[in-house]
């Protein structure tokens, strides 16, 4: 869906950013601006800036920016459309549709989310009706309080093939509604359409914004049935099949709460199914997600990680400790290495044998499942760990057996820098495992491991004397930036490739850099954030009539064109200065 762009604007223009901004987080009042704590990385201090007038917020700490819809997108993990439909909620407008079928389909879409909201509704009130009172007492003595079937929409599916029919159908809803809903079937031996759900604990399908799109149903225990008819005994759970609202495949449990957790930065983890996420976020691990009865899929993937808004993705896969939970992580291993991304990756844990999380949790407690996620292993330590536990390599042709497999599987990377770390992470543990022991290991250090500290220090004696003319127009170029911020984004070349060799002053500019933003920012706003990080010194320095009498474009008050020239003439003789040294160097 297109939204006009005329539509955007007047969405902005309706709203104040920090009447939205304000709404979720504190805001206090800075000038013309507003600051807070930036609701998108850990800080202490306030870095994280709203212009109304800009239309638009800004954090010196991480870098975040946008408008409100960016706002909304980030900090309620919303796609475009979504944060638009919900600020255009707010604004009293109506978001056009494009075109007569997509309104027809909205509405279609419309009807069936209020559908399921209904039947969702009516189960979660036959859980706690009298004549239920069985299924109500067989999951509280599971362990869900009422916070937990609150919180999960947990409800209960009669026996009876009629009554939800009936319902639903006073409720406004038709036959074909219904069944295209799923939560009933075509045709029964009576001619009538029938309850898909029966007799079970209902488990609402959420999608990312948390309606219900789908359900699990979870069979009674034994001793709650009445006895099984011939020999026919019923799945344990039954899931809802595709329905225009869900793709089983593209969508996991509890994604709308996991969604919330990884916004707070706390692991996303991956389970087997619905009791599990259930136990999990008991104990507080409230990432946790299960895919619909199947393995994990791509798409599945894809969402996990785009649900994580960090720049590290790493979900962790949770896997039984048996063989079969083995396989099944070596099968998913193998889904993820064509999709690895620098940051992308998952991480692979595995719970005791015999045990699920719901289980674990109810017999060790919370801390035997953070031990477990704690434990998780990173994808090559375990594809290197698959490759290698239990065999011994005490000949040529068995190391050589086990470089090509791992060479194998480091070609389907199809990323090259993830590819060379892989090779490099592979190579690592190859020597540790082989490389000569005793001697080797404390003075080896593989190439490309990062430098000391000591290294990287020991630059700082060649830097060079600041009193020469050079400095003095970085200096002055500095100060330009530093009144004029919001000529960076033209400048923003010049001054990325300017050679600032007072390592104070190379910081500052590397903040300047990193905060370069098309409508520009307030000097004031930027000089104040400097001084924050420690720079009040330079500013000091670089601020100072020494620096303006000698670059009178670089004093406050001029006009824009007046600066860009100046900016110009100062690259310019520092360019000549440049050729110069290299004339004299090569003489
Ligand atoms: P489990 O059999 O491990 O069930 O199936 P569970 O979640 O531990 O439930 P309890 O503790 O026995 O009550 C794990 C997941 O596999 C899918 C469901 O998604 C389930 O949550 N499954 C299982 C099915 O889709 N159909 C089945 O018949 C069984
Ligand atoms: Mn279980």
């Amino acid at each position: 869906m297109t939204i006009p762009p005329r539509f955007l604007d007047e969405l902005r223009a309706r709203l104040n950013v920090s009447d939205i901004i304000g709404r979720k987080i504190k805001l206090t009042r800075a000038g013309r601006e507003y600051k807070a704590c930036c609701p998108f990385h850990h800080e202490k201090t306030p870095s994280f800036y709203v212009n109304d007038d800009k239309q638009f917020y800004h954090c010196f700490g991480c870098g975040a920016h946008g408008s409100i819809i960016d706002f909304t997108m980030q900090y309620d993990n919303l796609s475009f459309p979504e944060a638009v439909e919900a600020l255009a909620g707010e604004a009293g407008m109506e978001v056009p549709k494009a075109s007569p079928q997509e309104i027809e389909r909205a509405k279609k879409q419309k009807d069936l989310y209020s559908l399921m909201e209904e039947a969702t509704r009516w189960m979660e009130g036959q859980l706690r009706s009298a004549e239920n009172r069985g299924a109500y007492e067989y999951i509280t003595q599971r362990g869900m309080d009422e916070e937990t079937l609150v919180r999960f929409r947990i409800g209960y599916a009669p026996a009876d093939r009629q009554v939800m029919r009936t319902y639903l159908k006073g409720q406004g809803y038709s036959d074909e509604q219904m069944i295209e809903a799923g939560v009933m079937r075509p045709k029964g031996q009576d001619g009538q359409p029938y309850a898909f759900f029966r007799e079970r604990i209902m488990f609402p399908v959420m999608d990312r914004r948390g309606r219900v799109v789908a359900y699990g149903g979870r069979i009674l225990p034994d001793h709650l049935r009445p006895p099984d008819q011939g020999d026919y005994t019923p799945a344990k759970y039954m899931n809802s099949s595709d329905t225009p609202l869900f793709h089983k495949g593209k969508m996991l449990y509890a994604e709308s709460h996991a969604r919330q957790a990884a916004t707070e930065d706390k692991p996303v983890i991956v389970v087997e199914g619905y009791m599990d996420v259930i136990a999990a976020n008991k104990v507080g691990f409230t990432g946790a997600v299960a895919p619909l009865g199947t393995a994990l899929t791509e798409d599945q993937i894809i969402v996990l990680w785009k649900m994580i808004p960090a720049d590290e993705k790493v979900p962790v896969l949770c896997f039984d400790g048996d063989n079969a939970g083995r396989r099944a992580a070596a099968r998913a291993a193998d889904r993820v290495i064509p999709m690895l991304r620098p940051g992308q990756s998952v991480k692979i844990a595995f719970l005791p044998e015999g045990q699920d999380p719901d289980t674990l949790v109810k017999g060790q407690g919370a801390k035997a499942l953070e031990r477990v996620i704690e434990n998780a292993m990173p994808l090559a330590d375990f594809l290197w760990a698959e490759q290698t536990a239990g065999k011994r390599f005490d000949t040529p042709e068995a190391r050589a057996g086990l470089n090509k497999i791992l060479e194998e599987i480091t070609n389907r990377i199809p990323d090259r820098d993830v590819q060379f770390y892989y090779r490099q992470s592979f190579k690592d543990k190859s020597w540790k495992m082989f490389g000569p022991s005793g001697k080797g290991g404390k003075t080896h250090r593989p190439f490309g491991a990062p430098k000391t500290h000591a290294e990287i220090d020991g630059t700082s004696h060649l830097r060079r004397p600041s009193f020469d003319k050079e400095s003095l127009i970085c200096s002055a170029l500095l100060a330009c930036a530093l009144n004029y911020p919001d000529i960076l984004e033209e400048v923003e070349e010049d001054l990325g490739a300017l050679a600032v060799s007072d390592v104070r002053l190379d910081a500052l500019r590397q903040i300047l850099l990193s905060h370069v933003v098309p409508e520009g920012l307030d000097p004031q706003t930027v000089q104040d954030y400097v001084k924050k990080e420690g720079f009040e010194g330079e500013l000091r320095a670089l601020l100072s009539e020494q620096i303006y009498t000698h670059a009178a474009f670089a004093r406050p008050g001029r006009d824009r064109e007046a600066v860009l020239e100046g900016w110009r003439q100062a690259r310019q003789v520092l360019e000549k200065l440049h050729a110069q040294a290299d004339l004299k160097r090569q003489a």
